[in-house]
């Protein structure tokens, strides 16, 4: 027989094919003659029906068992699906005792719970729709960067340096003494080094020599932090574009990222984004709608702290200008705009690190920055347009103490610099955003966070 993925066994087209499948048991059914089971594979949400002999010895056939399927495709008599498998023979690849595994047959588990199985949930409906839509949101970015000319670089994920100057950072030595007292002491790579916090100084290195360059990988911040949208593990999307000297450039190309992403997965994975549509967030697809239909809007930090100032709504931290934006001001400044994705530009100097590029222009003392905010998470992307002024940046690390550190940083200023700018997207944020899923951990296979690393 002829070997099929489920998703290709249920799509009519081999129908009078005598096929092999093989996946894990989603359901089972037994009526007096006949045996129903659905079959599972993770090709697609799609199970196929498999319709067998209840003569046959079904002990094992139990719901989360691994099976093997072969038989006859044949069109189902059922309006339920087009095709069907004709079991000639169903042997039981691995057992699984459903009084022991977690999940229950027919049973739609909410998010919260089957994250406490890690090593399980993708056996769910839910967290197998996410692992397709999470594959293919990578595909759709990779291809929106490369239609545009850009060139992928894989930044590392141990570094020296602290690009945002934040302090979280992890440091990196072996786990084991006795290296480090054969060296008489020393770090591992001769200086104190750590995971990466973002790939953008090095991503800036290689735009000095491209006219746009972009990164995916994961990122991490030892922020101590049990929020809904903060992980210290977590996949981040970069892009530097050298040759630009204007957010408006910066803005365009975060819209257009997340516009062909969206509609991407819109094409590509309607069924699995249904399923957060339906089931997670009911309702979902119409703030989707929205933000797809309506342009993006853009204030000035400034006038996000005027809306914030005058509203009515009580908040937990105050608002001042100078003041950092927390998560309850930016989906309020989210909704107040009608609830579609919001730019945030021009804030102040001394909230963004010392790369960011210094609005001399203006009055108030602010840096040429812009973060995007979405409906129900908050921040997304965070980008600046980066201090190319030699003297400026010279200045701004002397003043943290970093003029040594970045030397390398200053000669990228000093042979053929380019105005550029960049910025990054949380890719744990966008799917929340997208799918409507309120916790980071439940769009992520292996979440990180404090006080908790499983697996
Ligand atoms: O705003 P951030 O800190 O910006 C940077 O790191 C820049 N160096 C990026 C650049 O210009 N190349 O982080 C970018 C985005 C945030 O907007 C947020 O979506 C996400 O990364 N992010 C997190 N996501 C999950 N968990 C965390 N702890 C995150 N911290 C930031
Ligand atoms: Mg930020």
């Amino acid at each position: 027989p002829k070997k099929l993925r489920i998703c290709e066994a249920v799509s009519s087209s081999d129908m009078g094919t005598n096929v092999k499948v093989q996946g894990w048991v989603r359901s089972v059914r037994h009526q007096k003659q006949n045996l129903f089971l659905h079959v599972n594979d993770g090709s697609s949400l799609q199970s196929l029906q498999v319709v067998a002999s209840s003569q046959l010895n079904h002990r094992l056939l139990t719901f989360g068992s691994a099976v093997e399927v072969s038989g006859l495709l044949v069109k189902s008599p059922s309006r339920r699906q087009e095709v069907e498998l004709q079991a000639n023979q169903i042997h039981v690849v691995g057992e699984c005792n459903p009084v022991d595994f977690p999940f229950k047959v027919k049973e739609r588990h909410d998010l919260e719970y089957i994250r406490q199985f890690p090593h399980l949930r993708c056996r769910t409906n839910t967290f197998s729709s996410l692992l397709r839509i999470r594959s293919e949101a990578t595909t759709a970015i990779q291809l929106y960067f490369r239609d545009k000319g850009y060139v992928q670089v894989h930044t590392p994920v141990i570094t020296s340096n602290d690009c945002e100057g934040a302090g979280e950072l992890f440091q990196v030595e072996p786990a084991f003494q006795e290296k480090q007292e054969e060296d008489g002491g020393q770090p591992f790579f001769s200086v104190p080094a750590y995971l990466v916090v973002s790939g953008q100084l090095h991503l800036e290195v290689i735009a000095g020599a491209f006219p746009g360059v972009f990164s995916f990988g994961p990122t991490f911040r030892a922020e101590n932090s049990q929020s809904r949208r903060h992980l210290a593990e977590f996949f981040m999307v970069e892009a530097e574009i050298s040759f630009t000297q204007s957010l408006e450039d910066l803005m365009k190309v975060m819209e257009e990222m997340f516009r062909s992403t969206t509609e991407h997965l819109l094409a590509q994975c309607p069924e699995d984004v249904a399923l957060f549509h339906k089931h997670v967030t009911p309702g979902h697809n119409d703030n989707v709608d929205l933000m797809m239909k309506s342009s993006f809007n853009v204030i000035t930090y400034t006038e996000a702290i005027d809306i914030l100032n005058r509203s009515s709504q009580k908040f937990a931290f105050e608002t001042d200008w100078g003041c950092d934006l927390q998560t309850e001001h930016e989906k309020y400044l989210v909704k107040h705009c009608g609830n579609i994705p919001l730019f945030v530009t021009d804030y102040p100097y001394t909230l963004k690190p010392f790369y960011a590029r210094d609005n001399l222009d203006k009055p108030l003392h602010t840096v040429a920055a812009v973060d995007l905010l979405v409906p129900g998470v908050g921040e997304l992307c965070g980008g600046t347009l980066r201090e190319e002024r030699l003297d400026l940046l010279k200045t701004r690390l002397a003043l943290a103490g970093l003029d040594e550190t970045y030397r390398w940083y200053l000669d990228l200023r000093r042979f053929g610099s380019v105005p550029h700018g960049g910025f990054g997207m949380g890719f744990e944020r966008y799917l929340q955003c997208v799918l409507g899923v309120d916790n980071i951990r439940d769009v992520i296979p292996f979440p990180r966070y404090s006080h908790s690393c499983l697996l």
